[in-house]
């Protein structure tokens, strides 16, 4: 079982979007992570709408990924029409990559195997692509630099509301922890490193109003009726809580990679 972000490719980039110079950051480090030249072939599974890969695909590289959201594909490619570049982008599972083995230099996956049930799969179809020597990069997604207690209570709070309905948030695919324990017991050396840092400004109003906007996967599985009661018994809640919608949630997060190497 997979994820799809059909539902979600007009928002994406608006909802998810990295500030201009925490992708400047991501891009620079990638590309100097792997000494990437003109005969680099990338890869990512998940792609997206290119949160990732678009930039470097502006700057002239090669660059191929898949991803089980055709919507999702087609924003990406909307923002390089008339534009010449190196990307070719496929629907496809990451659990059944149609291309040959040892191919690419470059595997990415950043925010995608917490959505693949069959993520041990993704896994090995990634090693089975990647050219020996190759390097994988993995990015679990970005997180708050230090623990965030009030916005941790607020996202368990969600999880609790949805639980009491009889509605559990649904556990899809892998944590972190999982991926990086497959790896090292697979023989990979992991070099961990924080590719970006910035201040992200956000109110308990904020956070309310994504989960109405059904913005992230965790509400996708509610029925219509339950949704509007756990919306609005989190609401109530954060009142309490927090006193006002506009209390500040705000903290540093970053982008970590996890570079993986001696692996394929
Ligand atoms: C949270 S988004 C991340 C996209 C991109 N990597 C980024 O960082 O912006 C996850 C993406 O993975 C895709 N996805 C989920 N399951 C997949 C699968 N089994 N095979 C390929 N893509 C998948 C979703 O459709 C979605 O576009």
């Amino acid at each position: 079982m997979s994820v799809s972000f059909d539902r979600v490719s007009d928002i994406y980039d608006a909802t998810r979007g990295l500030p201009t110079s925490t992708s400047v950051a991501v891009t620079d480090t990638i590309l100097n992570l792997t000494s990437a030249t003109p005969d680099t072939k990338f890869f990512e599974t998940g792609i997206g709408t290119g949160r990732i890969a678009l930039p470097i695909v502006q700057r002239g590289y090669s660059y191929t990924g898949v991803d089980i959201s055709e919507k999702m594909l087609a924003e990406l490619q909307r923002k390089l029409e008339g534009i010449s570049h190196r990307l070719t982008t496929v629907k496809a599972d990451a659990t059944s990559l149609p291309f040959a083995d040892n191919f690419f230099d470059v595997a990415l996956t950043v925010h995608v195997f917490h959505l693949i049930s069959n993520w041990q799969q993704a896994l090995a179809e990634i090693r089975r692509v990647l050219k020996s020597g190759g390097i994988y990069l993995y990015s679990h997604g970005s997180v708050y630099e230090n623990s965030n207690q009030d916005k941790f209570d607020f996202e368990q709070k969600l999880q609790d509301i949805m639980a009491d309905y009889d509605f559990p948030l649904p556990r899809y695919g892998a944590i972190e922890e999982e991926v990086l324990d497959i790896l090292r017991e697979q023989g990979a050396t992991l070099e961990t490193v924080v590719a970006a840092r910035w201040q992200s400004e956000l109110t308990v109003g904020k956070l309310l109003e994504h989960h109405q906007n059904k913005v992230s996967r965790h509400t996708w599985h509610l029925p219509d009726d339950i949704f509007a009661r756990v919306i609005q018994n989190l609401r109530d809640w954060s009142l309490q809580r927090y006193g006002s919608l506009d209390y500040d949630l705000s903290g540093e997060r970053i982008v970590k990679i996890v570079v993986v190497r001696n692996w394929a």
